[in-house]
């Protein structure tokens, strides 16, 4: 399968048919066995997404009339094509062959005229098309033009910076499995592999890559010493005051990731309770869990309504890591800035506040819940929490005072970008006695 066909197949999925990117990559790589034409169908994928706002102006300017509808995989080539050219070191004559080729591999001869004409309209008018870019804010900050306008109003200071970040590459980070090896032992072990690696700020198990691997070549992957996951992610096991003998529900867990870091961090818990609502994503939960010698209670189970399930249990430490606009991860999964819409936000919030109703009476008095969310907006993190403690005498927000992130009125906010971090949200709150 050609890669670029594939690629414009992988965007079409997306763009049109409105899948995650995962998703669709899934299907599009499954028949792609060649390493290098996965990594390319991988990277056109990203980066005509990271970029679409911009190439997508690209490209209406040098249309001359609309691509029927039933050519949206066409269009989803050219925004490819326009890929290459803008953010890809690679030959332009090369950019511009392979991606007319792509046009027959997607049973689209007819097109090789067409691709072939607006890619050389883009070298021919590259100067005034980038000024075109410049018209419209969603064109140049690559980011839809609704969030611009959330981001400047919840971050008046910060917005831009924001905008920045979610258009960056990610780190590869990694936590290492302190019940396994040091992150000293781990360091030596990517040296001697030739990876190159340094410590994570602000982590105490983290470490960052210097070029990204696939994680199958990094080394005791398969055998638990190490797995993925962002600083700021890596905060919530500490945030949660873990001792032995306590009883921990993770509700919201899938794919285990601070599951995982929970057991890690203290083995000597009573018990380590993990659910999730989707069935699928459970099994990853199990399989990570397995993968790294680690052992929970892990069920399928609705936290918002915790009856069908809970047998009266209480617990005296709740992560809370609610499903959530994904605001701060965009520089991981760009995809979320076309599917991601401001009607979203509303219904996000009213779960996330159902969710908190239902975990709060599951915590013992003394016990403290921690919420978190990758959002950056402040309607899913100070002031839903804000909310919260107003309707709860009950609730005392315990502040949290740490290396990283910010304070905000209610809770501690890490933006994207801030010190190479994803964006996050945490706020811990105890139940009085
Ligand atoms: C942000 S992800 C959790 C990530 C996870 N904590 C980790 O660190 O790997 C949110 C998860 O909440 C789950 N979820 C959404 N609504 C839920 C509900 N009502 N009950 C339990 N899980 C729910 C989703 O299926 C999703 O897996």
């Amino acid at each position: 399968m050609n890669a670029r066909a594939s690629a414009a197949r992988v965007l079409d999925r997306v763009v049109s048919g409105r899948r995650s990117l995962n998703d669709a990559l899934a299907v599009g790589l499954h028949k792609v066995a060649d390493g290098r034409e996965r990594a390319l169908v991988q990277e056109l994928s990203y980066g005509s997404l990271r970029w679409y706002y911009q190439l997508e102006v690209m490209l209406q300017h040098l249309l001359n009339k609309p691509l029927k509808k039933r050519d949206s995989d066409l269009r989803c080539l050219l925004l490819a094509g326009l890929y290459q050219l803008t953010r890809m070191a690679l030959p332009s004559h090369v950019a511009v062959n392979e991606t007319v080729q792509a046009a027959r591999a997607l049973d689209k001869a007819w097109a090789t005229g067409l691709v072939n004409a607006v890619l050389r309209g883009y070298q021919r008018r590259k100067v005034q098309l980038e000024a075109d870019v410049g018209e419209s804010p969603a064109a140049l900050y690559a980011h839809p033009g609704w969030l611009i306008e959330r981001l400047k109003h919840d971050w008046p200071d910060d917005w831009e910076a924001i905008l920045q970040a979610g258009n960056q590459r990610p780190p590869l980070s990694l936590r290492v499995n302190r019940q396994q090896i040091t992150r000293a032992d781990y360091l030596e072990m990517l040296q001697r592999e030739g990876v190159e690696a340094t410590s994570l700020l602000h982590t105490s198990d983290g470490i960052r890559v210097g070029v990204p691997v696939p994680v199958s070549a990094l080394p005791g992957f398969g055998a638990g010493l190490v797995s993925v996951q962002d600083a700021a992610a890596q905060q919530a096991a500490g945030l949660l005051e873990l001792e032995p003998g306590l009883h921990v529900l993770d509700a919201c867990a899938a794919p285990g990731g601070k599951t995982a870091h929970i057991l890690e961090t203290e083995p000597g818990l009573a018990s380590v309770t993990a659910i999730d609502v989707d069935e699928r994503r459970l099994q990853l939960i199990e399989d990570n869990l397995a993968r790294l010698g680690l052992s929970a209670r892990v069920l399928h189970a609705d936290a918002a309504e915790p009856d069908g399930w809970c047998a009266g249990h209480s617990y005296e430490r709740i992560l809370l890591d609610v499903p959530c606009s994904a605001t701060g991860v965009i520089r991981r999964h760009p995809d979320i800035k076309l599917l991601r819409r401001p009607a979203d936000i509303g219904p996000l919030v009213t779960r996330q506040t159902q969710l908190l109703e239902a975990m709060w009476p599951l915590l013992t008095a003394g016990g403290m819940l921690l919420y978190t969310t990758c959002s950056v907006l402040a309607d899913e993190n100070e002031r839903r929490i804000g909310a919260f403690l107003e309707d709860h005498p009950d609730a005392m927000e315990q502040k949290i005072t740490a290396s990283w992130g910010r304070p905000c009125a209610h809770g501690r906010q890490i933006l994207p970008g801030e010190d190479d971090m994803d964006g996050f949200y945490f706020a811990c709150m105890r139940k009085q006695l």
